[in-house]
């Protein structure tokens, strides 16, 4: 497998939006030279030191901590931190608690003052009734480690509760599982609100683990580092897409990983590989090329290489694929303008994918991973692919473009060819593929379509445990037949109208595949949140890239 290029140096013409937002913002927007070893600062490490910051309305200042209680029948009982704590204020936390109404129910949070001498601000929160083992008959349908998920809400609670306050400095409880803990928090405090006015941009106060208990502080970095990666992912997602060009994505991913290598102790076990147009051609990619060659911006096809396996390079690779669309209009098969703005978050399999590869490099994952993302724009114009086109895919399949706005599965179609010459142990795509998908499980979780069912069982645990659950959805014959085109191998979209979309879509993209070890992810339904939980918020979602980092991590031991 040839590792090559590890960064990509080049110069390129700013325009003049992205130079009036570098100013703006800072670095974050680059397109021109390359910073090699920017250091990659989480949101929980961001300071906002005093001195900067107080000279602004809307400062954070002063100290917090977050803790936990139960519920228990007729009463509560505090989780360990916050016995300490009441044990070294003398009884005064409880004695508040009891003051101010008693039992705190689960998912809320109460906010007290001067409990101790040196956090002029504590926050309690509700966890519900302590999990004492046994599963609980009405939870079990909802496919989920429920205390897990309400260990996230809670630190997130908590964290925005002391946010608002203008804390600057959290102390949070590990609530009994720091690596949830650390998700929920690190996940509540994202906002995309660069784009504002500094003043109206919220602050990030510094989080840390309230325990030193060593076991816990482990727990906590896995669990940011999975935060921060979905984060990423969120960040890349919500960028406008005339601020997220395919080159743009692969400048914004050059530089974190520049940053990330220089904390790994082999910094060459993770690299960039961005294929560009003439590399694109010469792989005969005519599917891909059909679509990008409708807009004036340059596709790529971006790879992220991790080797974890130190001894053994040889060792099969996990392929992750991941659609990159940075801007959806349908094409010649133009969307109705309603809504379409979201459709800037259609590289979201892209964005899922290259957050994960880097999250393993930081987590020291014993796998060989590859992230292949196939990065273009989906735009009408004179040179754009026509309803009715035929084009021929790497694997010499002809097909019917019947419709161009199906253009995910184009892409994948070539990118999936490709992925099979990595040798690969498993390959899983992920796309915000179907509006189909959205109809049938709305947010619920993300689907999956295997030909294996131990893949399945894979990522169907790696949910659960996460709480970014997915949900399996059939790959029949039935839906083979329904992409038969009288004009070429197969059609781009289903004879069947509208029925079975996100089966159809699936049955296509399956006769770019030859390995039994398959899965693929249509995530068009958890793209955005709607406010469905405490630590997501609304916006893009960046789903399930925690589900997938688990998965392969789970895989490696
Ligand atoms: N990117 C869309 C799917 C999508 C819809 C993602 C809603 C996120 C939210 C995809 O390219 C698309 O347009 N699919 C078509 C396929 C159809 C033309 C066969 C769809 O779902 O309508
Ligand atoms: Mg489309
Ligand atoms: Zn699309």
């Amino acid at each position: 497998m040839p590792l090559l290029t590890s960064l990509r140096i080049c110069t390129r013409p700013v325009h003049p939006i992205q130079r009036h937002f570098r100013r703006l913002l800072g670095s974050h927007l680059s397109t021109g030279c390359r910073r090699i070893g920017v250091s990659v600062q989480s949101a929980f490490y961001h300071q906002y030191s005093s001195s900067s910051s107080s000279t602004t309305d809307n400062a954070l200042c002063g100290k917090g901590i977050v803790v936990g209680c139960y519920e228990t029948e007729g009463g509560y009982e505090l989780t360990e931190c916050a016995k300490d704590v009441d044990l070294q204020t003398k009884g005064k936390l409880i004695h508040t608690i009891n003051m101010s109404g008693g039992p705190i129910k689960k998912g809320e949070s109460r906010l007290f003052y001067d409990i101790t001498e040196d956090h002029a601000h504590l926050a309690v929160v509700g966890l519900g009734p302590r999990n004492k083992g046994a599963p609980d008959v009405s939870t079990i349908n909802e496919d989920i480690d429920v205390s897990r998920q309400t260990v996230r809400s809670a630190a997130a609670v908590g964290t925005k509760m002391l946010q608002s306050a203008k804390v600057a400095d959290i102390l949070l409880d590990d609530l009994s599982d720091a690596e949830a803990c650390a998700e929920g928090s690190v996940l509540s405090l994202f906002s995309f609100d660069r784009l504002k006015a500094e003043k109206k941009r919220k602050k990030i106060p510094n989080v840390n683990l309230l325990s030193t208990n060593p076991v816990h502080s482990d727990n906590w970095e896995r669990g940011c580092v999975l935060g921060e990666a979905q984060n990423f992912a969120r960040d890349l997602m919500e960028t406008p897409s005339n601020l997220l060009t395919p080159t743009i994505f692969v400048d914004r991913v050059s530089e974190r990983v520049g940053g990330i290598r220089q904390g790994l102790a082999d910094p060459n076990a993770l690299t960039v590989v961005p294929r560009p147009l003439s590399w694109i051609q010469s792989q005969d990619m005519g599917a891909f090329l059909s679509i990008a060659k409708g807009s004036s911006e340059s596709p790529w096809l971006l790879e992220v290489h991790y080797r974890g396996t130190e001894s053994r390079e040889d060792k099969q690779p996990i392929v992750l694929v991941g659609k990159g669309v940075t801007f959806d209009t349908g094409g010649i098969s133009i969307k109705p303008s309603s809504g379409m703005g979201l459709m800037r978050a259609d590289m979201g399999g892209a964005a899922c994918v290259v957050a994960t590869v880097m999250a393993l490099a930081q987590l020291g994952c014993q796998q060989n991973v590859v992230g292949l993302v196939p990065l273009c724009e989906n735009m009408p114009s004179s040179r754009a692919v026509k309803p009715g086109d035929v084009v021929v895919a790497k694997n010499g399949k002809s097909i019917e473009v019947d419709n161009t706005d199906a253009e995910g599965r184009l892409l994948l179609a070539d990118t999936l060819c490709y992925a099979h010459t990595f040798n690969p142990q498993a390959i899983v795509d992920l796309a915000t593929l179907t509006g189909a998908i959205d109809v049938a499980l709305g947010s619920g979780a993300a689907a999956v379509f295997t030909t294996s069912n131990l893949l399945w069982q894979q990522l169907h645990k790696a949910g659960h445990v996460t709480g970014d659950r997915v949900w399996r959805m059939p790959l029949y014959n039935l839906y083979s037949k329904q992409i038969e085109s009288h004009l070429a191998d197969i059609s781009n979209t289903g004879n069947r109208s509208r029925s079975g979309g996100a089966c159809t879509a699936a049955a296509f993209l399956k006769e770019f595949v030859e390995v039994d070890e398959w899965a693929h992810l249509d995530i068009a339904g958890v793209m955005e949140s709607h406010g469905e939980l405490p630590f997501l918020g609304k916006g893009m979602s960046g789903r399930p890239t925690r589900t997938l980092i688990q998965y392969v991590m789970d895989t490696s031991t």
